[in-house]
């Protein structure tokens, strides 16, 4: 697993203390990055005493915890508690994952949680993710073909042609791999990153897509396709088991399979 080295400077202070509920014998420590942009200033780290004998085990259900119960305006983004939605991706113990699948008990010490590293903050651990998304909406991600769909109205694929899509299909665009990856904290004007390229090999490895070159001319720069430098932070940090590094291989490959 990736470590990263976040803003812990000093422009990110010690906020305010929320203590432990009176009578809590089984406290644990949650020190929480805060930033409102509408009262200014700089980002503080908050701290949090939780009765662990009232909360769920995962960080997920602190949050939600803390949230209900202690401050209102802590912000931050979830909804299935499954690691079906992807919502929850923030870093957590410098790892970046999902909440609602972090166990509490597998994180000694203080519980640092701070939004997922190198994107603007909207507020608190909820970070800007619009140019991910545009960078999404560019590989134009939907099955493109010209002819037509049989009568049944579905396109059928072969055992073997469709086992292709596994590893790539499961992705929950929660953007942990994308924000782990040195190559895209740099160059994430003009590098896709690792997200993105694994969704792009999705669609150029489907056997139904008829637009290959298409798609494979749209990533031919030494920028959008070619940053990946095979670091791998992005495979070690996925929190659903997925391998955006060897994704990339392949799109790799079928790009010098083309131009031999
Ligand atoms: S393998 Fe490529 S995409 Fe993954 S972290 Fe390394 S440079 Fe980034
Ligand atoms: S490959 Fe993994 S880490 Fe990256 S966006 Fe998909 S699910 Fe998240
Ligand atoms: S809340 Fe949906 S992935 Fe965590």
């Amino acid at each position: 697993m990736v470590e990263f080295n976040l803003p812990r400077n000093s422009r990110v202070q010690e906020g305010k203390t929320h203590p432990a509920p009176a009578g809590a014998k089984n406290t644990r420590t949650f020190k929480i990055y805060r930033w409102d942009p509408d009262q200014g200033g700089n980002p503080r780290l908050d701290t949090y005493y939780v009765d662990m004998d009232k909360c769920g085990p995962m960080v997920l259900d602190a949050l939600i915890k803390i949230k209900d119960e202690v401050d209102p305006t802590l912000t931050f983004r979830r909804s299935c508690r499954e690691g079906i939605c992807g919502s929850c991706s923030m870093n957590i113990d410098s790892y970046n994952t999902l909440a609602c699948l972090k166990p509490i008990a597998d994180i000694k010490g203080d519980v640092a949680i701070y939004p997922l590293p190198h994107l603007q903050v909207v507020k608190d651990l909820v970070p800007d993710l619009n140019h991910i998304y545009a960078q999404y909406t560019s590989i134009e991600p939907w099955l493109k073909a010209d002819t037509p769909a049989p009568p049944s109205g579905e396109r059928l694929q072969s055992p073997e042609d469709r086992e292709q899509l596994d590893g790539l299909w499961e992705c929950i665009l929660c953007f942990c791999c994308q924000t782990s990856c040195p190559s895209y904290w740099w160059n994430s004007d003009r590098y896709l990153g690792p997200a993105i390229l694994l969704q792009a090999a999705r669609w150029v490895l489907d056997s139904r897509d008829e637009a290959t070159g298409e798609r494979l001319d749209q990533l031919d720069d030494p920028f959008r396709l070619f940053r990946c430098h095979t670091i791998m932070n992005c495979t070690d940090t996925c929190p659903k088991g997925l391998n955006p590094g060897e994704a990339i291989a392949k799109l790799k490959i079928k790009m010098f399979e083309r131009t031999g």
